[in-house]
């Protein structure tokens, strides 16, 4: 974890949010590599959950929530850890994840003994609207996108004019004022989550919850991910929210150890129905079919933005051999970034910079590609430098613009250049023309 948090701060993946004055406990900010990687994540969430499909749309709520809404969905009274105190330190834990020593617990700071009963905390973050600072001003920021999805849905449900099945999508940010954030980006205090909810009549919920655990597995596939260091939990009823009737989690093998990526959970009509009940506003569906009106049940794919980027960067990173300037064997970094997730889809070399024809050639190229990928452009040192520092960021091609490009040994490779693989090392000798098309058909 140690190598993976260091570069990522040095590549430009991921920084400490305020880092110049000390840093912000469990607040992080995604440098020009990790901005690219978390988009290119949420365009692809995007595709696959609402574009590729004709039963889902979208939604992008507000983040300040009204208090009503979350005190509907059980926010403010449950949504809560157990926090005791350390007396002899200080420091306020989790009760849930204290290591014990023969039975007892134990402060993970300073192996303290004395500590307090457990008492819930409430995750959320609470502030003011408006210049009044009366009860009546306080507002939330949301710890889940889900809430505005169920406050929403008759809105959706008249504007799209969807049957059942259908589902809205959102990405957003979340807030949750976690009383330990702790290893990395993985539990942070603000987050963003890839939400659905699935609506659906009453007894398809089951099916519904298998099929769309099947999705996401294939998803996590597509970006990449090894089916190995993928798991299936299937949580116990006694561990489920009394009013699911199945939640599996899909988790990832950090190097920290196994842990929670995602959460498909059927959540019954729940959540409707609090919102039913809470505002009066009738939130049901009719069936032109059947003739029936009832409440529509859930089913919720839930998944962490930021905890998907820690699993890509987690799952790419490796180290091989490869040959430096001599030949000799060196210790290579390499991002194994799958093609449709790595930040820079193409990198750019002209042999050498000072060669007035080779750049002129090798911008050609970047102008050529740039309409259909995010690629960089890098003329400074050997080569072999500029291959090295395009793996340790994962780059997946590399086209190298060199004298047989110009038609320097002879006509029938003119306007070819030599595009590398990153996994393999290898080189083919292509036409500048199809490059677009090539490189195009691996990263979609
Ligand atoms: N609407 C359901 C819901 O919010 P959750 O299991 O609390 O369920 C869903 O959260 C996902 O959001 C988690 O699987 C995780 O990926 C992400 N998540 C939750 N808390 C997080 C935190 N403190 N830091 C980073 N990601 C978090």
């Amino acid at each position: 974890m140690e190598k993976i948090v260091s570069l990522c701060k040095r590549r430009g993946f991921i920084f400490q949010s305020s880092e110049i004055y000390g840093g912000l406990n469990g607040v992080w900010d995604y440098g020009p590599l990790g901005v690219e990687l978390k988009n290119n994540l949420k365009q692809y969430w995007w595709k696959v959950m609402v574009h590729d499909r004709d039963d889902v749309v979208g939604l992008d709520g507000a983040i300040l929530t009204h208090p009503a809404v979350l005190k509907a969905s059980g926010h403010v009274d449950t949504f809560t850890d157990p926090m005791v105190d350390c007396r002899t330190c200080k420091a306020r834990l989790r009760a849930d994840q204290l290591a014990e020593k023969n039975g007892v617990r134990q402060c993970p700071n300073c192996g303290g003994k004395d500590l307090t009963e457990a008492r819930p905390f409430n995750l959320m973050f609470q502030t003011q609207m408006g210049a009044s600072a009366d009860p009546a001003s306080i507002a939330y920021l949301r710890p889940e996108t889900a809430q505005s999805i169920f406050v929403q849905f008759k809105n959706v449900l008249d504007v799209s004019r969807k049957k059942l099945p259908f589902g809205i999508a959102q990405i957003g940010k979340a807030f949750r004022n976690e009383i330990n954030p702790r290893n990395f980006t993985f539990r942070s205090r603000e987050f963003e989550q890839m939400e659905l909810e699935y609506f659906c009549r009453p007894e398809q919920g089951m099916d519904l919850l298998a099929y769309w655990l099947k999705e996401r597995i294939r998803f996590y596939e597509e970006i990449g991910i090894s089916r190995k260091r993928l798991h299936v939990l299937d949580v116990p009823e006694k561990e489920r929210a009394f009013y699911s009737k199945g939640t599996f989690d899909i988790e990832y093998e950090f190097p920290f150890g196994r842990q929670e990526l995602e959460g498909v959970a059927y959540r019954t009509d729940y959540d409707l129905q609090q919102h039913i009940k809470a505002s009066g506003k009738p939130l049901d569906y009719f069936d032109e079919e059947t003739k029936e009106r009832f409440v529509p049940h859930v089913v919720e794919p839930s998944a962490g933005v930021d905890r998907t980027v820690l699993a890509l960067i987690c799952d790419a990173y490796d180290e091989d051999s490869a040959p430096d300037e001599k030949g000799k064997m060196e210790t290579r970094i390499v991002m194994r970034f799958h093609p449709r997730v790595a930040p820079i889809k193409c990198a750019i070399f002209p042999l050498l910079r000072n060669k007035e024809a080779l750049v002129a050639k090798a911008r050609e190229v970047q102008a050529l590609l740039r309409p259909h990928m995010n690629v960089f452009y890098d003329e400074g040192g050997a080569i072999g430098r500029r291959y090295r520092r395009q793996d340790e960021i994962g780059t997946p091609f590399g086209v190298t613009i060199d004298f047989e490009t110009l038609g320097e040994k002879g006509e029938e490779l003119r306007d070819t250049v030599t595009l590398r693989d990153r996994d393999s090392m290898k080189q083919e000798r292509v036409a500048i023309k199809d490059l677009p098309q090539l490189i195009s058909s691996k990263i979609r």
